[in-house]
Parts: structure tokens; C-alpha cells; sequence
């Protein structure tokens, strides 16, 4: 009901609270604080981003829950606490963690991403499911972002938090995450909501590029105008931008962004050397094949005649060619 709802979401924010003071004010919070400042994190995002730290000990949330008179069956469901196996005693959930509160669109406390310090798995550890946190409608930073998305008319999507906290301290505030999952259509429709062009922006690695391209597909479905950025392969957006620069962050990959038709081009390019006759043939028997299934005739018409120039073939030829793909694909 109202009430149990409530008391989650206040139980959430007691929480990053806690989480927040011990990173950002004890001894005990140290190594983690160092640990941020070292990989980039300014005091100022670790504000901005309410970023915490649970400490190693196994009921210190418990207690301080129990002590404000929450219930703690309840603070099981709500994902805070969980219960061990041996005694069936409740315990801390996060326990030495990096804690990235997640908050819902309204601003309130949901859950949390928790990350190890260094190097340790599961390298994150989130909030399960819960009542109040609905990981297909969540998109971590949208509460901050929310302003600056509907002023510019766009929204920068990444896949994960430190994305969005290395981008909001590039200057990049309108910047959004999926929670390490796909895109879902429920988070299409509320991006939708708040604007009218996205830029997608995922680890350069073949995980992150074939999500980049299943996300562009939803997003395009619900109407957005979808452009992805190319990242260096095995780089994320933070580690870019920890190299180069935001300056060159950017203007080399945000600026450089470019349709999913032209993005897929760029894979296949990256995967092909053109140089060798039989692998120019196959890329561009590969980007005819992509350009053949498009769903609008008009675009069909601008690759075809992009890929006639570029390669200096006669459009009758690839039109011809267009033809076979579309009968095999029968
Ligand atoms: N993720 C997760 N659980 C994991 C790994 C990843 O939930 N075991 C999610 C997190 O939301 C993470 C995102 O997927 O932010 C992207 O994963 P990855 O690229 O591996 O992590 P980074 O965000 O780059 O984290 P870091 O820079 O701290 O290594
Ligand atoms: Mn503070
Ligand atoms: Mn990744
Ligand atoms: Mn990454
Ligand atoms: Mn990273």
C-alpha cells in the first residue's frame, strides 16, 4: 500500500545519506573517497551524483534502520537488507562498496548500484527488483538531467554510471544511463516524453556496440531522432574522456555522432580491410544488405547512392544486387 511505499523510499534516502557522510566525512570512507578522486571523480560530482560508501561490516545499516523504527521485513523487500543463509538473521546488503543511489524520475531514492573498490566481482552489486524499483522504467541520472534535456531538445544515453558522472563533469549534463541492461520500450517512451533526439554514447566494445544498435532500434520506434557515437574499441565514455579531454570527448565522438545506418557503416568499415579487393566486395555486399531492410524508401535511395559514389559503381548494378538480397530473404 501508500504507506509501505513510502517508507522504502524513506528508508532509500535515510540510506544514501548515510552512505553519502561516511564516504564524504569519516576515516572509514577514505580509501573510497581516494579511490574516486583518483579515477577523475571531482568532490563536486560526489555531490552532484550523491555518491556514497557502505562500510565492511555486515548490519551497520541494519542497525541504523533499526534504531528509526523501520520495519526490517519490510527493508528485506525494499532490497536494503538481506537474509543469511546459515541463521536466517537480516544483514547489509552492500557491504564495502562504492554506492551510486539510483533515483526515479520524480528525484526519489529507488535503489543503488554498488561497485567494488578496484578490482573484485561482481564488479557491481544492485538493488534487486523491488516495489519501488522498476529497472525497465529506471534511468540512472534522469532526475538531474531532466532540465537539460527538454532546454537542448536531447538527451546523451551511456551504459553505465560512471558515463554519466565522467559526461555531467564534462560539461555534458543531459546525459542518462540504462542499468547494464538493454532498453527497454517503457524507458523509450519516458526519454520520448522529454525530448525529440538522442545520442547514443556505449562502451566501445562489441557488447556495447550491439546494444548501441538494439537500443537505436527501440528508440527509433518510439519516434526519437537516434544518432550514435563511435567510441575507440575496448574504451568507455570515462576512460575517453579521462585520455583526451572533454573538449575532445566532445567534439570528436558527441559531435561526431552520426544516424544508425552510418554507424553500422562504421562497424563493418572497422571489422573490413578496404584495401583488400574480396573484403571491399563483402563490406559492401554486407552495407547493401543493411540498406535493403531499411523501412523508408527515401533512405534507401540516400545509402544506395552514398555507397554508388563511394565506391564508384553504377546504382542499376547495386539495385540489380538489391533485388537477389530481397528474393533470398523470401
Ligand atoms: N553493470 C552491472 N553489473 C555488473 C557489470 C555492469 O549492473 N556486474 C552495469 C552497471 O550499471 C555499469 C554498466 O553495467 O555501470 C556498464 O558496465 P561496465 O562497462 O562494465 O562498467 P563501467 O560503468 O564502465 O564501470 P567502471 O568504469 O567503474 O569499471
Ligand atoms: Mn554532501
Ligand atoms: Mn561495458
Ligand atoms: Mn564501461
Ligand atoms: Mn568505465
Amino acid at each position: 500500500g501508500y504507506s509501505s511505499h513510502h517508507k522504502k523510499i524513506e528508508a532509500h534516502e535515510l540510506s544514501a545519506r548515510f552512505y553519502h557522510h561516511l564516504l564524504m566525512n569519516t576515516e572509514q570512507g577514505k580509501e573510497a573517497y581516494d579511490y574516486l578522486l583518483h579515477r577523475g571523480f571531482s568532490p563536486e560530482m560526489m555531490e552532484r551524483f550523491q555518491l556514497g560508501y557502505s562500510p565492511d561490516h555486515s548490519n551497520v545499516l541494519k542497525g541504523l534502520l533499526e534504531k528509526r523504527k523501520f520495519n526490517l521485513q519490510e527493508m528485506e523487500e525494499a532490497g536494503l537488507l538481506l537474509r543469511q543463509e546459515s541463521n536466517w538473521d537480516l544483514k547489509d546488503r552492500f557491504r564495502n562498496r562504492i554506492m551510486f543511489p539510483i533515483q526515479d524520475i520524480q528525484g526519489h531514492t529507488v535503489g543503488f548500484g554498488g561497485r567494488v573498490l578496484g578490482e573484485g566481482e561482481p564488479k557491481y552489486l544492485n538493488s534487486p527488483e523491488t516495489s519501488i524499483f522498476k529497472k525497465n522504467e529506471t534511468l540512472y541520472g534522469i532526475h538531474l538531467a531532466r532540465q537539460e534535456i527538454r532546454k537542448s531538445n536531447t538527451a546523451v544515453l551511456f551504459e553505465g554510471y560512471a558515463d554519466v558522472i565522467a559526461a555531467s563533469n564534462a560539461g555534458i549534463t543531459n546525459a542518462i544511463a540504462v542499468l547494464g541492461t538493454s532498453m527497454t520500450e517503457r524507458q523509450a517512451k519516458i526519454i520520448r516524453r522529454n525530448t525529440e533526439r538522442i545520442i547514443i554514447c556505449f562502451d566501445g566494445d562489441n557488447a556495447g556496440q550491439d546494444a548501441a544498435r538494439r537500443s537505436a532500434e527501440i528508440l527509433e520506434q518510439e519516434g526519437l531522432i537516434v544518432q550514435v557515437a563511435l567510441l575507440p574499441d575496448k574504451e568507455d565514455p570515462d576512460d575517453y574522456i579521462k585520455a583526451n579531454g572533454a573538449k575532445r570527448f566532445k567534439s570528436e565522438v558527441i559531435e561526431a555522432a552520426v544516424p544508425l545506418m552510418a554507424f553500422k557503416m562504421q562497424l563493418l568499415k572497422r571489422k573490413k580491410n578496404l584495401q583488400d579487393e574480396g573484403e571491399k566486395l563483402q563490406y559492401i555486399e554486407e552495407v547493401l544488405k543493411e540498406v535493403t531492410y531499411l523501412s523508408k524508401a527515401v533512405e534507401r535511395d540516400f545509402y544506395l547512392r552514398q555507397l554508388a559514389d563511394e565506391f564508384s559503381l553504377s546504382l542499376d548494378a547495386l539495385k540489380q544486387e538489391q533485388f537477389h538480397i530481397y528474393k533470398e530473404s523470401k
